[in-house]
């Protein structure tokens, strides 16, 4: 006999597939504005914070009494990768066919809970270590312990290479990181403020955070970026194989975004920093040829939605300027993003309410 529900479903608010256009949190961190284009990250454009500080110093802007660190952001980073080489040892019994990324979770989740106390920017510093010492060992190389009083760009350049990394490439790296460091309530911070509602603590938070950036509709998109400027190139017709995508009903990676209706601020961001950069004319000029091929099939393609460049198209091109391995690009967003997480669980948590929607029962 079926049970009776225990309230009249019907009289539940429709469905938004999604959760488009639901709003579940008030927040001081980052503002998204769609239908402009336009980011701003506690007061500051997105342009004004990437243009003239470092990433630390931008964490810093966005966590400012909100995290309840006495410390400087910039020491809470530092202190989090010295925490995280005293645990570097984990990665050495772990398998080398995990990814560099999934190499970053088993060093998070090794850490002790308690060892970063109230201070999450800790935990957001650690994963630069578990970043550049998971991607030596899987090359057979050792790891490079950090250096405290450096910047986190600067630092996990040279735990990366094992050599001091020129300075347009420190800066180029601090354009990016900046860059991801917030953005309203995508899926991973969703997902951060969810885990933080139920006071799992940061750690946990961290960890669904980044399960959910990694999948390629979120972070994982901007290696297959790469993939496929290589193939455009590679075909000799980049036209005809981008209609050939479409067609087959693939996704053109680094394209469409859920909230931007035009075109994501931070793509030109990233695109103004190329420019001090590249060596390789050849790749910067067929990327704009690939985006400027894209968009035009794009707007035939779905004329009635707006799909423009998003962030991970020029992420790919920048961070292969700098010579960093495209496995690396998703891990390196956590590394970006992980203060951002952190600062929204903290919002979160002072305002003490479990995350608890509800779902319309349509079974038998
Ligand atoms: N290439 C081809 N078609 C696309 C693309 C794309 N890049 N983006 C959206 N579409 C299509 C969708 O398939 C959908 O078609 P349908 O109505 O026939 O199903 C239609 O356009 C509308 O899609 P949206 O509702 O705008 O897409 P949604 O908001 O669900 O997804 C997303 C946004 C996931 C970013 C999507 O545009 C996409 O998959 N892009 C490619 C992957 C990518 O670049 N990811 C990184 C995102 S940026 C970030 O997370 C930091």
């Amino acid at each position: 006999m079926p049970l009776a529900p225990t309230f009249d479903t019907s009289k539940l608010p429709p469905i938004s597939d999604g959760l488009e256009g639901i709003v579940v949190a008030e927040t001081v961190l980052s503002d998204v504005q769609g239908a402009a284009g336009r980011l701003t990250l506690r007061g500051k454009s997105v342009e004004e914070l990437a243009e003239t500080g470092s990433f630390d110093s931008a964490v810093e802007h966005l966590t400012r009494d909100l995290l309840p660190a006495s410390a400087p952001a910039q020491v809470s980073l530092a202190e989090g990768r010295s925490l995280a080489w005293e645990q570097i040892g984990v990665l050495r019994a772990a398998d080398s066919d995990l990814s560099a990324f999934e190499m970053m979770t088993i060093g998070l989740a090794a850490l002790p809970s308690s060892a970063a106390g109230e201070n999450s920017l800790m935990l957001a510093g650690a994963l630069s270590v578990f970043l550049a010492g998971g991607y030596r060992l899987k090359a057979g190389l050792e790891p490079i312990a950090p250096d405290a009083t450096a910047e986190t760009a600067a630092d996990l350049l040279r735990m990366l290479t094992g050599s001091v990394p020129p300075a347009a490439h420190v800066a180029g790296l601090n354009r990016y990181l900046t860059t991801v460091l917030d953005h309203g309530l995508n899926a991973s911070t969703f997902a951060a403020r969810v885990i933080a509602s139920t006071n799992a603590g940061a750690k946990a938070g961290l960890l669904g955070a980044m399960g959910a950036l990694s999948g390629p509709l979120h972070g994982g998109a901007p290696g297959p970026v790469l993939d496929m400027l290589d193939a455009a190139q590679n075909s000799g017709n980049v036209r005809a194989w981008i209609g050939g995508e479409l067609r087959a009903g693939r996704r053109l990676m680094g394209f469409g975004h859920r909230v931007y209706r035009t075109r994501d601020p931070r793509a030109d961001v990233l695109k103004t920093g190329l420019a001090a950069l590249s060596k390789d004319s050849g790749r910067v000029a067929l990327a704009e040829e690939i985006e400027r091929e894209a968009l035009s099939a794009l707007a035939l393609h779905k004329p009635e939605r707006k799909l423009d460049t998003n962030v991970e198209f020029y992420t790919a091109v920048l961070l292969e300027a700098i010579g960093i391995d495209r496995s690396l690009f998703t891990p390196l967003f956590a590394v970006g993003r992980a203060p951002g997480w952190c600062a929204h669980m903290a919002e979160q948590q002072a305002k003490g309410r479990l995350i608890r929607p509800q779902s319309r029962y349509v079974g038998p």
